[in-house]
């Protein structure tokens, strides 16, 4: 039975929480591959609204399988939090399960995120301030600690006192920070410890066993494809990937496990934070996308940059994800324009025009976006209840970016409740 991973397509904040909703009610297991609490779900459902960062939106069904796979990290404080809200609301989960491979947020993370953001000024990437980078950094240097070590309290005071000891002097000398106080933060990793303990599993074990008895596996990325360390608009750009391919180390299987990769793109494009950004609207445009699509982040409260439609980024993402379905969130938002710009080429320093994601930074850098003005529809699409009764032109948007994709456009979003999703095929054959 496949794995189906869902992959943002664009900057991030493409909607994918709502796609995962949906697509959670038919699956057994909901699963997280990577980034940690940058990310922020909003799940509008019943007139009510969640957020979450790390839990995957699965565990809004009784009895899905919900799991934060190895390749996240995890803040213990923030994911208590989460546990909380969602118990407080008469939410169980009891079937949260926690890699114990995945790594841990420290507060020194956090601190040194937000230091080393103040430091670099101007050359700032913008990001969410959550530790992410740092926390990753650690990762990679062999010196993070990880959810297992919570297993033993001897184990993870150690671990920690001898962290701090050393992350203490890289606060004050370098970022002129105060040390953190170890006594009081070991003491409050402790009860977080004692509250995330019974979560913890072998999920790599859990999500092989559940295909091999042929259950339905999702895998939702968080962030977004050109935020991807390697592939992305590096350096700005998170410390994770959240391309498809990503998913499997992730998780911890093999990549012959999975046959379904969806895309989630929105109607237009965001970006929060800073980076090169081709079809960012200058003028009045800006502002009416914004405030239609509510674009401000679910994590930070930023302002969200808007954008036309980008169909060379998106070509780049079917690419590096090998796409083989793709969502349309928000084209409601589009609604009130006469017209609609779409980038179909980039036309690069050197005069010349390209319909591929330039592979060097100072292309992307200089690139110029080159539109196609396609006609708006100006009408609202609240009672549209079929993609075949969208407005002809809203339908002829879609199908202008399936065909220079080549790739289908599976669902496309008409508003903000779970409900306004319209479907080309019945959910549960993507879902598997
Ligand atoms: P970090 O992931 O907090 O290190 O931030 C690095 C970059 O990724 C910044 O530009 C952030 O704004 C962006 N970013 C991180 N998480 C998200 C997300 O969930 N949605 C959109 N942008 C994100």
């Amino acid at each position: 039975m496949p794995a189906t991973v869902i992959v943002g397509a664009q900057w991030g904040d493409e909607g994918k929480g709502k796609i995962v909703d949906l697509l959670a009610e038919h699956s057994d297991v909901v699963c997280r591959y990577q980034g940690g609490p940058n990310a922020g779900h909003t799940i509008v459902r019943d007139g009510e609204t969640f957020k979450l960062h790390h839990i995957p939106s699965g565990i809004l069904y009784p009895g899905r399988i919900c799991v934060v796979g190895a390749g996240c990290v995890i803040d213990p404080g923030q994911l208590v939090k989460e546990i909380d809200g969602l118990e407080e609301r008469g939410i169980p989960t009891g079937d949260l399960r926690i890699s114990g491979n995945a790594h841990l947020i420290m507060p020194w993370h956090v601190a040194i995120d937000a230091a080393s953001e103040r430091r670099l000024g101007k050359l700032q990437i913008g990001t969410t301030r959550r530790g992410i980078g740092p926390a990753y950094a650690d990762k990679a240097a062999r010196i993070g600690i990880r959810v297992q070590d919570i297993l033993d309290p001897k184990i993870l005071r150690q671990k920690f006192e001898t962290a701090l000891a050393e992350k203490n002097l890289e606060l004050e000398r370098l970022h002129d920070h105060p040390p953190l106080e170890a006594e009081e933060l070991a003491d409050r990793m402790e009860e977080y410890a004692d509250r995330l303990r019974p979560y913890v599993d072998d999920t790599s074990l859990l999500v092989d066993r559940a295909l091999r008895d042929g259950r339905r596996v999702l895998l939702e990325g968080a962030q977004g494809t050109l935020l991807d360390l390697d592939h992305g608009t590096y350096p700005f750009v998170t410390s994770s990937n959240p391309i498809a391919g990503a998913a499997t180390t992730g998780v911890g299987i093999g990549p012959t496990r999975i046959d379904r990769v969806l895309g989630v793109a929105k109607a237009y494009v965001t970006r929060v934070g800073e980076g090169p950004f081709p079809t960012e609207i200058a003028g009045p445009d800006h502002a009416r996308v914004r405030d239609i699509g509510a674009e401000f982040g679910t994590t930070t409260g930023r302002e969200r940059r808007c954008g036309w439609l980008d169909l060379v980024a998106l070509r780049f993402a079917v690419r590096v994800n090998g796409l083989t379905s793709l969502a349309v969130t928000k084209l409601d938002v589009l609604s009130s324009f006469a017209e609609l710009p779409v980038c179909v080429a980039y036309r690069l320093p050197d005069g010349s025009e390209t319909d591929e994601f330039p592979g060097h930074q100072s292309d992307f850098h200089h690139a110029r976006p080159v539109y196609r003005t396609l006609p708006g529809w100006l009408e609202p699409l609240d009672e549209v209840a079929g993609l075949d009764e969208l407005p002809e032109r809203a339908r002829s948007y879609v199908a202008f970016v399936s065909e220079a994709l080549d790739v289908e456009v599976c669902m496309v979003g008409t508003g903000p409740d779970r409900d306004r999703v319209l479907t080309s095929r019945a959910i549960a054959s993507v879902a598997g």
